[in-house]
């Protein structure tokens, strides 16, 4: 089934939540959930292109997220790794780019160069827009993007009198994107947890019970069916 421009969300955000208890369930460590995770990962970022969903955009890791264990944490390092590594060729040919947004600082060297690899590797693709936001984190963004707007205008680059709704969204890490049309919450709670805050202004919502490794394409495709009965206004009255 795929979208059509008129009725399909161009840009789909998820949030991925759900892996910890669905490793608990099964008396597993939580690393076991976030593997299964990815597995989903995979198959989702798949279907996109394949769905008429231009852009995909997923929170791997949150700015927060340094407060699990660190067995945990480095588990999601590794994980993140060892995802870059295997999917690298098959985004290549799937014709996906691949973008990270969020505070790369953090990161360490291996991850860092081996995001800016599969960025440079991808950056010809148009098929398909991957982003994963990787210590990513809403507030975080916004702040680095007004330190980024003030030393503009302290270097008198930028005029603060011209500073209007147009001019913070220059200066985020997602500056080449659309604003998402549709967020994906899976796991049954119903927050935006700090993702995407000023670009989801606008954004249709949909809380799913499903824990994030049981969320298949059949379950996406479904959502998708029901976006297109949506009656978008972003503020105005209908047409
Ligand atoms: C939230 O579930 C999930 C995360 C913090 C990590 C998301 C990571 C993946 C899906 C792994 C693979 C990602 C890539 C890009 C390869 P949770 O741990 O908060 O679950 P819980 O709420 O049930 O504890």
């Amino acid at each position: 089934m795929r979208q059509t421009p008129e009725t399909g969300p161009r840009h789909v955000a998820f949030i991925m939540d759900g892996n910890g208890r669905w490793a608990e369930k099964r008396g597993r460590p939580r690393l076991l959930g976030h593997r299964a995770g990815a597995k989903r990962v995979r198959e989702i970022v798949e279907a996109c292109p394949e769905l008429g969903v231009e852009y995909v955009t997923i929170f791997a890791f949150s700015t927060e997220n340094w407060k699990r264990t660190q067995t945990e944490v480095a588990g999601l390092m590794s994980l993140f790794r060892r995802y870059i590594q295997t999917e690298a060729q098959t985004l290549l040919e799937q014709g996906t780019r691949v973008r990270f947004i969020g505070d790369r600082l953090r990161l360490d060297a291996k991850l860092r160069s081996l995001m800016d690899g599969i960025e440079a590797l991808t950056a010809h693709n148009t098929r398909c827009h991957l982003t994963i936001a990787l210590n990513y984190g809403g507030r975080d963004e916004v702040a680095r993007a007004t330190k980024r707007l003030a030393r503009d205008v302290a270097a008198g680059r930028l005029d603060p009198e011209s500073v209007d709704d147009n001019t913070l969204p220059r200066y985020l890490d997602t500056h080449v994107l659309p604003d998402p049309d549709l967020v994906i919450r899976t796991s049954g709670e119903a927050r935006i947890s700090n993702f995407l805050l000023w670009q989801s202004a606008y954004s249709e919502y949909e809380f799913v019970d499903t824990l994030w490794p049981d969320f298949t394409r059949g379950h996406f495709e479904e959502i998708l069916g029901r976006f297109g009965h949506r009656d978008r206004r972003f503020g105005g009255v209908k047409a």
